[in-house]
């Protein structure tokens, strides 16, 4: 949707202890890449777990409008009728991928090696972050893109009728650079080839060799290599999407940092690629523990309990741990600002260009609750005020941004006076229930201002 309505004020108050176990929904990433990749197969794909966020009900209408059959049989349970690599239909109309990143990269890349034409817009968050990240690449396979000034949507992209397969280094650590490439190398002869000099999260890799794709990858002086061979038959598959850890960090959080709470959050997938948040909790002294650790599906998955943690301290993350925990950054923050002494997060430039400049966002909010920040180009540094020293009260901006909401609606169930998010409607796109979750759990948040 390219808006979601007027503006829904929330406000957190502090909280008696939080209890209980939590829910929460279906991984953001792996829902986009099981309906894009359940398109791209020849058959019907069974997803069970999906994420209905908005986000993700926006890929599925782009899945149809590209000519898949998608259909939702009940809460998270889809199939997905594909047309097979090369196979997508000329979209009728704009695509509105909304607030979503991951859905307009990835399905650009999906049709850019097909010879159709597509034009995607969002909204105003999306409409403001750059696509030439995405559009530089799928040129070289012969795609054309027109957009607005400094790479923005809206942008029109001319898939290649005859394309070439590619070898390309991405710039910055993005999976989603990463997969847009890889996903156009379906539809190119030959072999494409992407390398990360960090490695990002790993999902369209995985997914795709369990669609039957020839990927292989490997780590040489260079970087992390990554090799698809174009123009495989995508077998449809039985998908059940693990639980997000982007999203469990937000319970996982709230209950570090309200006294006396105990939470269990069941069922998270637990990858290495996106376990770097939990890993900096527990330097910072959280007591947080990994219980029934197990297999499912091929991602390894846990329960999380976390307790309240009024020891924690500052530390510094470093820059190479940014691509495993790249979304959990403003709430680490919140966090940090809970600890004794100095949180330092560096290497973190890319937190600038995400659905919105999270250093400001974060900078400024906490700020505005009493914390002391420290902010450069590439880091910023929370002056941390120990366990109920924020003393909160004020009103922050969520600047169409799901995770700047959540993050401060957590701070003001532990802060010493309530905090308000001026929107939480943008919390739709990943975490609908985010609100009766937390409030199950028993934290004080009620719709409206202080
Ligand atoms: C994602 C990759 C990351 C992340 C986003 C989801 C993905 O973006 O921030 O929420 O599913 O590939 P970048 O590729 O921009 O780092």
């Amino acid at each position: 949707m390219a808006s979601h309505g007027p503006a829904q004020k929330m406000t957190a108050r502090p909280s008696g202890p939080l209890k209980g176990v939590a829910e929460v929904p279906g991984d953001k990433s792996i829902s986009h890449r099981a309906l894009i990749l359940g398109a791209l197969a020849v058959g019907e794909t069974r997803i069970s777990g999906l994420l209905e966020g908005q986000d993700v009900l926006d890929t599925a209408r782009a899945m149809a409008a590209f000519g898949a059959g998608v259909v939702r049989h009940g809460m998270g349970r889809w199939s997905v009728h594909g047309v097979g690599v090369g196979g997508f239909a000329e979209p009728e109309d704009v695509i509105d991928c909304g607030n979503s990143g991951t859905g307009v990269r990835l399905i650009m890349g999906a049709m850019a090696t097909s010879p159709i034409t597509a034009t995607f817009t969002g909204d105003a968050s999306l409409r403001s972050r750059p696509m030439g990240r995405v559009t530089d690449p799928l040129a070289l396979f012969g795609a054309r893109a027109v957009g607005r000034d400094g790479g923005r949507l809206p942008m029109t992209i001319v898939g290649a009728a005859e394309p070439v397969p590619v070898d390309y280094t991405t710039p910055m650590a993005s999976a989603q650079v990463k997969s847009a490439v890889l996903l156009a190398g379906l539809g190119a002869p030959g072999q494409t080839v992407v390398t990360e000099h960090s490695p990002t999260r790993d999902h369209t890799e995985r997914m795709l060799r369990g669609f039957g794709a020839e990927v292989a990858t490997e780590s040489t002086g260079k970087g992390f290599r990554i090799a698809v061979t174009g123009h495989p038959e995508l077998q449809p598959q039985t998908i059940a999407v693990p639980r997000d850890p982007s999203s469990a960090t937000f319970p996982v959080c709230a209950a570090l940092i309200v006294p006396g709470s105990d939470v269990l959050v069941a069922n998270i997938g637990m990858s290495p690629t996106r376990a770097g948040l939990f890993t900096t909790l527990r330097e910072m002294g959280a007591d947080l523990t990994f219980e029934n650790p197990r297999e499912e599906g091929g991602e390894p998955v846990a329960d999380l309990r976390a307790r309240y943690s009024p020891d924690m301290k500052g530390v510094e993350v470093p820059p190479v741990r940014a691509p495993s925990m790249i979304d959990e950054y403003p709430i680490l923050s919140v966090v940090a600002a809970f600890a004794e002494g100095a949180t330092l997060m560096a290497g973190v430039h890319e937190l600038r260009v995400k659905e919105s400049d999270r250093i400001d966002a974060m900078a400024e909010g906490l700020r505005a609750c009493g914390v002391a920040v420290d902010e450069t180009e590439d880091s910023f540094t929370v002056h941390g005020r120990g366990p109920g020293g924020v003393p909160g009260g004020t009103t922050c901006a969520a600047r169409l941004d799901h995770r700047i909401a959540m993050s401060f609606l957590i701070c003001g169930l532990a802060a010493r006076a309530p905090v308000s998010v001026d929107d939480a409607g943008p919390i739709a796109t990943s975490f609908p229930a985010f609100e009766p979750l937390m409030r199950d759990l028993g934290a004080e948040l009620i719709a409206g201002d202080r």
